[in-house]
């Protein structure tokens, strides 16, 4: 019974769309779908919406809390469907009746785009594919992808990097409009640095830290940390201060740099893909060293160079030179004395002493400084090896008095036994002489 109303149904409705087009309304996955049914007669007696997907179907206006038609406006008979957070499941024919004067019905086809990617979170090096999917619908659509506001052809990524994760939207041109649905990739794997190309700024003697930061909730289950020159990648000992941080971070610390510490740093992670394969993610940073070098003449009042000098300062755009004085309750007050890799000064007086700070900037500001130590003349101008001479010196001086006061009092001793006792001398020089007679004697006789 029921089928044949539906068959007589269809009947009618494929009757009544002789002359009614269809419509295709294109809506993006999650967003409301409206659906317009506008009567121009304005005398409804009843109006009903069915939708038709395998058969007909009725769908009651008010019941899903999603779908309903909202009050007619401005004394318009406005029976537009509307449905909240439109999903594949809502798409499909529709078909709005109206009972007036005349007899009315619409047929729109509702179209949703969805964007996705499969799978949506990724760990970085491996696989996912974006899909935009549109129902089949009678007119061709031209679709797009567009990322950071840019068209992209690329959709199947087979080598996911940090840089993927974020919004990627799928733009559905039409005759009639364009409907642009959005997903979002999420990207697992070492946050910061981004990429390899970072450069970590420090100066001898202080300490630095090496970021390598992975995204939340993802714990490799190795981390390893890695050394190599920077022109020819061979392998090069991690410094002696060199120090892994405990904890969720990755991050390793350089607690005193030293000259020579400069090099490309390699941090990796091994970890569990979503599937179980395992993944090594990486990341390489290159340390730069920075000193202030000054020049070999070492004369009091001669002109002093000072040089700001960095282990790679291929991204160096200019140098500062700051000086730094200290007031009372630590203020300090920093003056900017040049503008020049090399700080020149005619002569060292005693009112340069202090510190001195090359500062070096890149392209987007200040990178770090290093400190220099500027020495009143005198203690300045002796070095170090200067100073060994000196206490060398001072010592065989020392040494020399002492024997030549020992030898003094030794002989001053002799001076006293030989007047306390005036008689040893003549008794210890007989013996001597007597003995020495003897001996003669025996000698003769053996012969
Ligand atoms: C994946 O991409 C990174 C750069 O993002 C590159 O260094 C690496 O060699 C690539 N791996 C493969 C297997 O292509
Ligand atoms: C960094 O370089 C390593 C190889 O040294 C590569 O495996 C990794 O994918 C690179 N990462 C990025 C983000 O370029
Ligand atoms: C890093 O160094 C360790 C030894 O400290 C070595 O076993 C490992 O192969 C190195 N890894 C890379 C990527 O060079
Ligand atoms: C210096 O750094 C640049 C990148 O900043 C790099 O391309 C170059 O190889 C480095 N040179 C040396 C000698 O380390
Ligand atoms: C130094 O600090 C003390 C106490 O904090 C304050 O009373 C004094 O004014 C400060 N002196 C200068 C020169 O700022
Ligand atoms: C030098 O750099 C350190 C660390 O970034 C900073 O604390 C200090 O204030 C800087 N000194 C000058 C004079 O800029």
């Amino acid at each position: 019974m029921s089928k044949i109303l539906n068959y007589l149904c269809h009947l009618v409705l494929n009757s009544l769309c002789a002359q009614c087009q269809e419509h295709e309304v294109f809506v993006a996955h999650g967003s409301v779908a409206v659906l317009p049914c506008i009567d121009e007669t304005s005398a409804v007696l009843k109006t009903v919406w069915r939708r038709e997907k395998s058969g007909l179907e009725f769908r009651p206006v008010r019941d899903p809390p999603r779908a309903n038609c909202p009050v007619p406006n401005f004394g318009k008979a406005d029976y537009s469907l509307h449905i909240a957070e439109a999903t594949i499941e809502d798409e499909g024919k529709y078909i709005c009746e109206v009972e007036g004067k005349i007899r009315m019905a619409k047929v729109i086809n509702l179209r949703v785009v969805r964007a996705s990617f499969s799978p949506a979170v990724v760990v970085e090096g491996l696989i996912t594919e974006a899909t935009c999917h549109v129902s089949p619908g009678t007119q061709s659509v031209q679709m797009n992808w567009k990322r950071n506001g840019k068209l992209t052809r690329t959709t199947s990524l087979s080598n996911v990097s940090e840089k993927d994760g974020g919004d990627w939207t799928c733009q559905v041109a039409y005759t009639g409009g364009v409907v642009e649905a959005t997903t979002s990739l999420q990207v697992k794997g070492i946050v910061t640095p981004q990429d390899n190309s970072s450069v970590v700024y420090a100066a001898v003697g202080s300490s630095v830290s090496l970021p390598c930061i992975f995204t939340d909730g993802l714990i490799p289950y190795t981390v390893m940390w890695n050394r190599t020159s920077t022109t020819s990648y061979s392998p090069l000992p991690l410094p002696a201060s060199f120090h892994e941080s405990a904890g969720p971070s990755a991050s390793a610390t350089i607690q005193r740099v030293e000259d020579g510490d400069e090099g490309m740093y390699a941090c990796s992670g091994m970890m569990k893909g979503l599937n179980g394969e395992s993944n090594k993610v990486q990341r390489r940073m290159e340390l730069v060293v920075a000193r202030v070098l000054r020049s070999s003449s070492s004369g009091g009042d001669r002109p002093v160079t000072l040089t700001c000098h960095l282990s790679n300062s291929s991204q160096i755009t200019s140098y500062e030179w700051l000086r730094v004085n200290y007031g009372p309750n630590d203020t300090q007050t920093v003056t900017s004395v040049q503008r020049t890799k090399s700080f020149r000064m005619q002569e060292v007086n005693e009112k340069d002493a202090g510190e001195l700070v090359c500062r070096y900037y890149g392209k987007h500001g200040v990178l770090g400084n290093a400190t220099y130590e500027l020495h009143v003349m005198g203690s300045e101008n002796s070095s170090s090896g200067n100073k060994t001479a000196m206490v060398m010196g001072l010592g065989f001086f020392f040494l020399a008095i002492f024997v030549v006061l020992f030898q003094m009092y030794r002989n001053y001793r002799r001076k006293q036994m030989i007047l306390l006792y005036p008689a040893m001398e003549t008794i210890v020089h007989q013996a001597a002489t007597e003995r020495e007679q003897r001996e003669r004697k025996n000698d003769f006789s053996k012969l």
